[in-house]
């Protein structure tokens, strides 16, 4: 984005400063260019020119297949974001103090090459907090036990999260748009307002410096500026503080309900850098199991058009961050269990299944708009047009060196959905106008006049501006307004131009002093060719809102149909296209082009009467998908067997931990304590009986809706719902999962040797949204055992081997984990036949099968597997290839789980084994592949 305006305070001084404390940044590949990036309290600059960051946040994490990464990122590119904002999770990338990966689904270098290469600007977030309903918040769990808070300068959290931002800091440093890479903004810690220690906040930033971070640093703060330190000022403050906003809340089961959290005005928390909206609310957590399509809804256009347009508006920010813009999937053990299940789609605008939804349009329309239109980087609120009808509100900003205006228009009570109308008196740059605005229901738009539109002036529009573009010497403008309204678009020129409606209904009238006034109705697509007049020819598109989503820019090229258009380019006369169709379809450059050719193919096209290209286009074949068949089956739980071995197990005898929450009595069970962080985690109990043990009292703590299972000498005594243990702060011996098991008469014998096999589930680790250490050190596993007065040995045992591909949230503890039988190097095939919806006995059961898929290379089909619903008390395991792709749970809501090709094979073999989990007599429901989607196009197969 380009503005005639000298840039300000550039960081320069502050880098000089932060030098100082620097060692020598690592030394990079050299980069052809490099840019300045700066900022001022309009908006961030590179190389003097204003930038308006509009980007979507994307977690890679939630999609284990770089491969995709490159799909998604054009996606959000397609739908006018011009950044993306990426966390970087920790407890992702580390499996012990000291160890990192970065290869296979987390090699972050090949993704900040992809957004380099894409022209993608990065917000990088390495936390080394970041939340986002990820497995401890990020906190690899191996930190639950390391003494000392964490988010604090404890000197033992602070050796760990150095050693993390000494291994992320570098790779993120060598892509900053000042080594002619993307990364533009790097943000320290996440929304850190409670228990808060300035020390480790400015020394996050030190250590970035000294690692070569050399861009602004900025701080997502909590909800508003009345949380406490907002980082804009002090010790630890930040150069760009930035705001969360979620108006919406979480609560997806009334997705009429608006602003529950307030109105969703980005706060300025500092008078000499841009308001930041760091997170905006696109999507939520469905905290109430609504369903992620209802999130959609909460969050869906008539929203985004209030409140977004509203806050951009009345903020004046320039920086936004889209929280999601794709959720994706807590694939392995990613859910941190209080807030979010296996599916992570977040009700974003593109799906967990890369699909595009009414959102995306709405961020199409709202994007191009906001990246197209320079002015719009350097606004100061001015004086709005007066309304004629007090329910209908007006509010402006200007651009104080071109005079540009933008132009809110909703209704006073934000909240109705009437249908409104005013004349705006309107004193424009180019004259004085009263037009007629309608608002339909819930709804507001954004206008602008006197805007230097290409080659053209735009004194004034009552219509949406999309976008517009120069190709050769012609200019093309797309205008939009809601079905039925009418419009009035107003352009100058030096002599009257000649004016021709190629389509649609338009009146055109000339006065005399340079004015043509074009009014109509926006009904389907018109366009109108302007030539003469002293201008470049333009073609001028007016469309409604639906008309306007068909259209995609790419660079300076218009395209418009088909359902995607990934990137769009005119080389020598032939328009070269990437397109994805999900079914046959026209495809129109607007462009000065004669030959087409779409994904890499010549496509027959001719010159229409508007100038443009025309091509039509194919559709996808139909495919079928083959149905999971031949399943072999195999008894999973030897462990509840009294002659089970566990001799090589470890013993659970310590009499201390080092988190804060203690033990009412020893040893600790605590799982973290001896290394089994992920999954599930088998304890054996070996006494001998006195026979007069009546009941056993276990108490355990799996995260929400986990559960835990007992068997007694092989006997099965039950299940209980293992502890979250609501108030965080409460001693354990608060007793969160607590279960009381009888135990049989006559099955213990005086004197008899006895064995209590424990299988207990861990759903994950809990955040540390608070900084108070209790909540994501809360324990996992036994937390408490009375069982017999005699003593207890106890063994335990969980996940036993690496898996240095999936890493360490893909595998439990379970016996078939632990030998491997979920790997497709298993061999399943010498297991007896047996189908996954037989009747099962409480204990755990696997099931295996293959499937070989043929989608066709041109094709995109994204593929979930479908669980029916069962009858029980029964959770399943899922692997695919390995990868534990998530956890069906049944009675639960998510009954689609996605598996990313890349994880899948499109076009080979791929192994489904599952490993039911059942905690009563249970008769699990059927299981299918399924097609999500299926489109001509897509990126090249992993
Ligand atoms: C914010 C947080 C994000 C995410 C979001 C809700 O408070 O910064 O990481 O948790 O809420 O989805």
């Amino acid at each position: 984005m380009r503005a005639n305006s000298k840039p300000t305070a550039i960081i320069t001084a502050v880098l000089t400063a932060a030098a100082l404390l620097m060692a020598p940044a690592p030394s990079h590949p050299a980069q052809a260019e490099t840019h300045n990036v700066g900022y001022d309290r309009y908006s961030l600059t590179v190389d003097g020119q204003r930038v308006l960051l509009w980007a979507g946040e994307f977690h890679y994490f939630r999609l284990p297949s770089p491969a995709l990464w490159r799909d998604v990122l054009e996606k959000i590119k397609a739908a006018g974001f011009n950044g993306v904002s990426l966390y970087f999770d920790w407890a992702y990338h580390s499996a012990a103090p000291g160890k990192y990966d970065f290869t296979g689904v987390r090699d972050v270098d090949r993704l900040l090459r992809l957004t380099d290469e894409l022209g993608l600007y990065v917000v990088a977030r390495p936390g080394p907090y970041i939340n986002a309903e990820t497995t401890g918040g990020g906190l690899p769990a191996w930190l639950k036990t390391v003494p000392g808070r964490a988010r604090s300068s404890d000197p033992n959290y602070t050796a760990a999260y150095r050693d993390w931002l000494a291994h992320i800091d570098p790779i993120i440093a060598k892509h900053q748009v000042t080594r002619g890479g993307s990364v533009i903004v790097y943000n320290a810690e996440n929304e850190y307002a409670a228990n808060t220690d300035p020390a480790y906040m400015e020394d996050i930033q030190r250590q970035a410096r000294a690692h070569g971070i050399d861009v602004p640093i900025s701080h997502n703060q909590c909800c508003d500026a009345s949380w406490t330190p907002t980082w804009a000022t002090g010790q630890g403050a930040v150069q760009i503080p930035g705001v969360d906003d979620y108006p919406q809340a979480f609560e997806c089961r009334e997705p009429d309900v608006w602003g529950t959290w307030g109105e969703g005005v980005t706060e300025r928390l500092s008078p000499d850098a841009p308001a930041y909206a760091a997170e905006y609310q696109a999507g939520a957590i469905d905290a109430g199991r609504a369903g992620y399509d209802k999130c959609r809804e909460l969050t869906g256009p008539k929203f985004m058009k209030v409140y977004y347009k509203s806050n951009l508006i009345t903020s004046g920010a320039t920086m936004f961050g889209y929280y999601m813009a794709f959720g994706g999937t807590n694939w392995g053990r990613l859910a941190q269990p209080n807030d979010v299940y296996t599916s992570y789609d977040y009700g974003a605008p593109i799906t967990e299944n890369r699909q595009l939804t009414a959102n995306y349009d709405e961020f199409k329309r709202q994007g191009l708009f906001v990246t197209t239109v320079e002015p719009l980087a350097k606004t100061d609120p001015a004086e709005a047009p007066a309304s004629a009808n007090p329910a209908v509100r007006t509010e402006a900003r200007a651009n104080p060196d071109t005079g540009t205006q933008f132009v809110l228009v909703r209704h006073a009570d934000r909240k109705t959905d009437d249908d409104q109308s005013a004349n705006l008196t309107w004193n424009t740059p180019d004259g004085t106008y009263t037009l007629p605005v309608n608002l339909k229901g819930r709804d507001a738009k954004v206008l602008v006049a006197g805007y230097d539109m290409g080659g053209q002036r735009l004194a004034a529009t009552t219509s949406e501006l999309l976008t517009h573009t120069t190709a050769g010497k012609r200019d093309t403008a797309v205008l939009y307004g809601t079905e039925g309204s009418a419009g009035t678009t107003i352009l100058r020129y030096d002599s009257r131009p000649e004016v021709e409606v190629l389509n649609g209904s338009v009146k055109s009238t000339y006065s005399g002093d340079g004015e043509l006034r074009l009014d109509y109705e926006h009904q389907g697509l018109a366009r109108v060719r302007i030539t003469g007049g002293g201008r470049a020819p333009l073609l001028l598109l007016i469309g409604t809102d639906a008309e306007a989503a068909k259209f995609w820019r790419s660079g300076e090229t218009l395209v418009r149909g088909t359902d995607l258009v990934r990137s769009a380019q005119v080389r020598n006369g032939t328009a070269v296209i990437r397109a994805d169709l999900a079914k046959a379809g026209d495809i129109e450059v607007f462009g000065s082009a004669s030959r087409m050719t779409l994904n890499g193919k010549h496509i027959r096209a001719r010159t229409t009467s508007s100038g443009t290209l025309l091509a039509h286009a194919k559709g996808p074949r139909p495919v079928k998908l083959p149905s999971l068949k031949h399943w072999h089956a195999k008894q999973g739980a030897p462990e509840t067997s009294p002659d089970f071995d566990d001799s090589s197990w470890k013993v659970a005898d310590h009499t201390t931990t080092a988190g804060p929450i203690k033990p009412k009595s020893p040893p600790v069970l605590y799982a973290d304590d001896y290394g089994f962080h992920h999954g599930h985690v088998w304890y054996r109990g070996h006494f001998t009986a006195t026979g007069s043990e009546k009941t056993v009292n276990l108490n355990a703590i799996t995260g929400k809706h986990g559960v835990y299972q007992v068997w007694l000498n092989g006997h099965y005594l039950g299940s209980a719902a293992g502890g979250e243990q609501k108030d965080a702060d409460a001693p354990i011996n608060e007793n969160p999962g607590p279960g009381s098991f009888t135990v049989p008469a006559g099955l213990l014998q005086k004197g008899q040797k006895a064995v209590l096999s424990v299988l207990v589930e861990n759903m994950g680790h809990n955040d540390d949204w608070t900084a108070d250490d209790h909540r994501h050190k809360q324990p996992r596993g036994l937390v408490g055992a009375e069982i017999t007065t005699n003593p207890v040995t106890w063994r335990i045992q969980g996940t036993r081997a690496e898996d240095p591909v999936r890493g360490p949230l893909s595998t439990g503890g379970l016996y078939g984990e632990r030998e491997g039988w979920h790997l497709p190097s298993a061999r399943t095939g010498s297991w007896p036949s047996g189908a996954p919806t037989a009747t099962v006995q409480p204990g755990v059961h696997w099931y295996s099968t293959s499937a070989r898929l043929a989608i066709p290379e041109d094709q995109d089909v994204p593929v979930t597997l479908h669980f029916d619903k069962g009858a029980g008390d029964y959770r399943t395991l899922i692997f695919v290839n390995g990868w534990n792709m998530g956890e069906y749970v049944n009675g639960e809501i998510q009954q689609d789980f996605t598996l990313p090709d890349g994880i899948l094979h499109p076009g080979g073999r791929n192994t489904v084994t599952l490993a039911v989990v059942a905690a009563g007599a249970s008769r699990p429901g059927g299981v299918s592949l399924k097609a999500a989607a299926n489109l001509r196009g897509g990126v090249p197969a992993p």
